[in-house]
């Protein structure tokens, strides 16, 4: 989290947490340190979502499918989540949260490493949702921007890695300045392509975002 303690005390106080089973998938991930997005930045999918309706949204990372079951909330009618990850046991917990709410219609899993599997896609998304390993986010933003419509939106998470993106590499430990200089690399990319608008912003731990306006 990057904001004061005093302030995500009360916005945790203000900002409810999601309702029914949801609701319980959240605040047993947020007990068990299960990495799903953070409660800011739940409320900030709802708020983009419900404005912008899609039809068809890609997630990559999908871990237990709590945030494919909220952005489902959002879809048109015969809209579709189509989710990746590679991790068995996140897949595993993933199929039975999403049979527990019956959106087996609504989100399909591609089992894999979604750096095999973006090239092989084809089909345009009107919202793309990168969570995955944040030292990929370089390689898979090519993808992203490609199978993304113009008119779409690209949300990016943890892209401020606790802070630490602002720091010099050399005042970083050394296994992580690769995440870091990739990362660096992934932010200027979003920010100065001509095909976006682009804001990063200092929720969770940082979410970029990016509406698509004109063709790569
Ligand atoms: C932070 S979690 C995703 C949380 C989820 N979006 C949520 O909020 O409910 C990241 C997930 O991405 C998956 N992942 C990371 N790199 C990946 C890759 N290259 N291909 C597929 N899955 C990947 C991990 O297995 C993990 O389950």
């Amino acid at each position: 989290m990057l904001t004061e303690n005093y302030l995500q005390d009360y916005l945790k106080e203000v900002l409810p947490l999601c309702e029914g089973t949801l609701g319980d998938i959240q605040k047993d991930s947020y007990k068990k340190n299960v990495p799903i997005i953070h409660n800011d930045v739940v409320r900030l999918l709802s708020v983009l979502l419900s404005i912008k309706k899609p039809k068809n949204i890609l997630e990559i990372g999908a871990a237990i499918g709590f945030s494919s079951a909220l952005m489902s909330n959002f879809i048109e009618d015969g809209g579709k989540i189509t989710t990746i990850d590679r991790f068995d046991v996140m897949i595993e917990q993933f199929k039975e949260n999403i049979k527990k709410m019956k959106l087996e219609n609504k989100v399909e899993l591609i089992e894999g490493d979604a750096c095999d599997i973006l090239p092989s896609l084809n089909q345009k998304f009107d919202v793309i949702f990168l969570d995955a390993a944040k030292g990929q986010y370089i390689q898979m933003l090519p993808h992203c921007l490609r199978l993304l419509e113009v008119g779409g939106l690209f949300i990016a998470d943890d892209v401020l890695q606790d802070g630490r993106i602002a720091k010099k590499r050399l005042d970083i430990p050394r296994r992580q300045r690769t995440i870091h200089t990739r990362m660096r690399e992934f932010l200027w990319e979003i920010s100065h392509n001509d095909a976006l608008e682009t804001s990063i912003l200092t929720i969770g731990d940082g979410v970029a975002l990016c509406h698509k306006v004109k063709e790569i």
